[in-house]
């Protein structure tokens, strides 16, 4: 009897992490649907991730607070699960315009939730942060950082993160044979395919540190600005635990696995740190990407910025216990595939020169 595949809903599956996703997904065997509002992202992601993976990706240009535009979709692909990347993500951002993320990040999962309650799909794994935990480091002896850690974050983006994090604990609750969900805190993601087709393409001045230094690499930014080296730390920056993109998008697929196994009788909501559980300093980094590029990377030690915190290390140990998941990758094989994303595409998914001007 031939295997029947399982169609997988990806939300924002056009965007960084989701496209790497994608890949994965179709590599163990899954079908995938994508479904983008493309607000910080293009459809060429999806055109590659088609050419990368040699299959016909259906695609739907929809925002996931269209209840119809979203109904349609579960209409036309008997989904089984869905993966829940599409949201605002910008810490900074999300503090000038509250309103625009609560709405956004929540009411788009409640579209979400309520069509897959109509159509009976009962899996979801979503893509929360690490910033759901707040400043960390005013629990010394939870550094590394357990999923008990007490959760408090402290911006509008960590707070939709929380508040979706626990409408899937109250649904969860309210039938719990029913409902599968596993909630992934993702660490700091870095890094890109091996291939070089795809990677992160953000809009605008990148607030992340490593596609900061990519855009310094290939001259669209002039230096880097270390924001702050008064921290007690090895070498007074702020400590990361940073993770290969593919080897996060490896973490969805054994989460996936692990929904799956659970039986039809049973439901589950659980969060899994998604991290390595080693930290590195931002000097650390900015070193290891100068290896891969081959290029000293002028710098510039500025100020902190608001909202930074000392130490985010993740412990992974749930993760590897449970999942049978943990990170393969190092931040130096990040950085090479980084530097191989840059090189081929030094202005993203975007045209030349068109979209973007120097050091604005
Ligand atoms: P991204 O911006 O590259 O991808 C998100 C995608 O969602 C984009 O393609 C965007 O166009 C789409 N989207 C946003 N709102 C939408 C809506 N209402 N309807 C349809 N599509 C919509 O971001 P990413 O880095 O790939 O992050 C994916 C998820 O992981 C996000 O939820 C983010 O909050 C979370 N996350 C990211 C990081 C990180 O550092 N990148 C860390 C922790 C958690
Ligand atoms: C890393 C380190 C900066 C840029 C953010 C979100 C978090 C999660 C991941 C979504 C820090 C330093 C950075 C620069 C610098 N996203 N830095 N110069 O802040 O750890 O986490 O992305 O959920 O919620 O807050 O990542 O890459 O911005 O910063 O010195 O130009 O690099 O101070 O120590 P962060 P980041």
């Amino acid at each position: 009897m031939a295997l029947q595949l399982k169609w997988v809903l990806v939300t924002g599956g056009a965007g960084y992490i989701g496209s790497h996703t994608v890949v994965e997904l179709i590599e163990n065997g899954y079908k995938c649907v994508v479904v983008d509002n493309l607000c910080n992202s293009s459809y060429e992601s999806i055109a590659r991730l088609q050419v990368l993976t040699k299959t016909e990706i259906p695609f739907f240009n929809v925002d996931l607070t269209d209840e119809e535009g979203v109904a349609k979709i579960f209409q036309q692909y008997p989904i089984d699960s869905v993966i829940h990347f599409a949201g605002l993500k910008a810490v900074g951002e999300s503090a000038t315009i509250p309103l625009k993320y609560y709405h956004n990040n929540i009411t788009g999962t409640l579209v979400l939730l309520e069509t897959m309650r109509k159509f009976g799909t009962k899996k979801l794994v979503f893509s929360s942060s690490a910033t759901v935990y707040g400043d960390a480091t005013r629990f010394p002896d939870m550094i590394p950082i357990p999923e008990e850690c007490p959760t408090q974050p402290t911006n509008p983006y960590g707070k939709t993160k929380l508040a979706i994090e626990e409408i899937l604990a109250d649904l969860h609750a309210s039938e719990p044979e029913k409902w599968k969900f596993a909630v992934l805190r993702y660490f700091n993601p870095i890094g890109a395919h091996a291939s070089g087709l795809i990677g992160e393409d953000p809009l605008g001045i990148p607030n992340n540190l490593l596609p900061y230094m990519a855009q310094v690499a290939v001259k669209r930014r002039e230096k880097l600005f270390v924001f702050g080296n008064d921290y007690d730390s090895r070498d007074g920056t702020p400590i990361r635990d940073y993770i290969h993109v593919v080897d996060l998008a490896r973490g969805h697929i054994a989460s996936l696995k692990y929904l799956d196994q659970i039986g039809d009788k049973q439901g589950i909501c659980r969060a899994w740190n998604l991290g390595s559980g080693t930290g590195s300093t931002v000097m650390e980094v900015y070193k290891a990407f100068c290896l891969a590029c081959g290029i000293d990377l002028q710098f510039e030690v500025v100020g902190r910025r608001a909202g930074d915190v000392l130490n985010l290390t993740a412990k992974p140990t749930r993760a590897l216990e449970e999942l049978k998941w943990r990170t393969e990758m190092s931040v130096a094989d990040a950085c090479e595939d980084l530097w191989k994303w840059t090189t081929g595409n030094p202005f993203g998914y975007q045209v030349m020169g068109v979209v973007d001007t120097m050091f604005n």
